[in-house]
C-alpha cells in the first residue's frame, strides 16, 4: 500500500486540541507536508452547502460527490484543497462548515474517497498527517503516531479566542460515535495531553514521541 520511500506521521485527536498546530511545526523542522485531511472533509462539505444539498441526503451526496472536481495538492511545507480550479481556505472555517461537516464525513462513500487521496500523497512526498482515523484507517502501519488530547474546557476556550462558532463538543460526540472510522486512539498511537503545554513544549513532546517510536532525526 505504501511505496517504502515515504512514510507518514500520523497525527490524531478531537477538534480543537492542538493537533494542526503541532503538525505544521513538525511539518516545518522536520522538511515534510502537512496534510490538513480535515479540510478536505470541510471542503466537500462546503460544496455540498454551496449546492443547496441537504447534509443529510447521503445519496445526493454521493452523487454530487462523483462529479466533483476535487483536487488536493501541495504548496510549500502545505496541503491545498481546491473544488472547480478554486483553492479553498477561508470558506472552510464557517459556521455553516463547522455544523456540517461531520454528518458528511460519517459518510461511508466520502470516507472512502477522500482516504485515497489522503494516501496518494505518498506517492509524491513524505507527510505529517492530521485527522481522527489517519493512524487506525488512512495509514495502519505507520509506526509514528501521536493522539493528541487537551480538555474540553481548554479546546473550548481556544475555539472561542479564535472567534469561531464551533461547537466543539457536538462535533466530537458525532465523530466519536459514527459507524465508520471513528475518532480513537489507534493501535501503537501514544497520548500527548496538550493542556497545559506552549506550543514550543507541545513540539518537542512530539518529537520525543517520535523519536521513541524510531524517527530518526536531527532536529
Ligand atoms: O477544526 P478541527 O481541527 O477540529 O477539525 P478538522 O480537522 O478541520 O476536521 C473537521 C471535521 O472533519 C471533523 O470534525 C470530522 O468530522 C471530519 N474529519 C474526519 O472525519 N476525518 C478526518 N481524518 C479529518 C476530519
Amino acid at each position: 500500500m505504501q511505496p517504502l520511500r515515504h512514510f507518514a506521521i500520523a497525527i490524531d485527536g478531537p477538534a480543537a486540541s492542538g493537533k494542526s498546530t503541532i503538525a505544521k511545526c513538525l511539518a516545518r523542522e522536520l522538511g515534510l507536508v502537512m496534510v490538513n485531511s480535515g479540510a478536505m472533509y470541510r471542503a466537500v462539505t462546503w460544496k455540498i452547502l454551496e449546492l443547496g444539498i441537504d447534509p443529510h441526503d447521503s445519496d445526493s451526496i454521493i452523487n454530487a460527490l462523483q462529479s466533483m472536481d476535487l483536487h488536493c495538492g501541495v504548496e510549500g511545507n502545505f496541503s491545498t484543497v481546491a473544488i472547480d480550479g478554486k483553492v479553498l481556505d477561508e470558506e472552510l472555517r464557517g459556521k455553516e462548515v463547522n455544523q456540517a461537516v461531520s454528518i458528511v464525513a460519517a459518510i461511508p462513500y466520502v470516507r472512502e474517497k477522500l482516504v485515497q487521496m489522503q494516501r496518494d500523497y505518498l506517492q509524491h512526498t513524505c507527510v505529517v498527517m492530521e485527522g481522527r482515523d489517519i493512524g487506525s484507517i488512512v495509514f495502519p502501519d505507520t509506526p509514528f503516531k501521536i493522539y493528541v488530547d487537551a480538555s474540553e474546557e481548554v479546546r473550548a476556550a481556544r475555539r472561542s479566542a479564535e472567534g469561531v462558532t464551533d461547537s466543539v463538543a457536538a462535533r466530537d460526540k458525532a465523530d466519536s460515535n459514527r459507524t465508520t472510522a471513528p475518532l480513537l486512539v489507534a493501535e501503537g498511537a501514544i497520548v500527548l495531553d496538550n493542556s497545559d503545554h506552549t506550543v514550543a513544549s507541545a513540539v518537542a513532546a512530539a518529537l520525543d514521541i517520535l523519536r521513541s517510536q524510531g524517527l530518526v532525526c536531527d532536529v
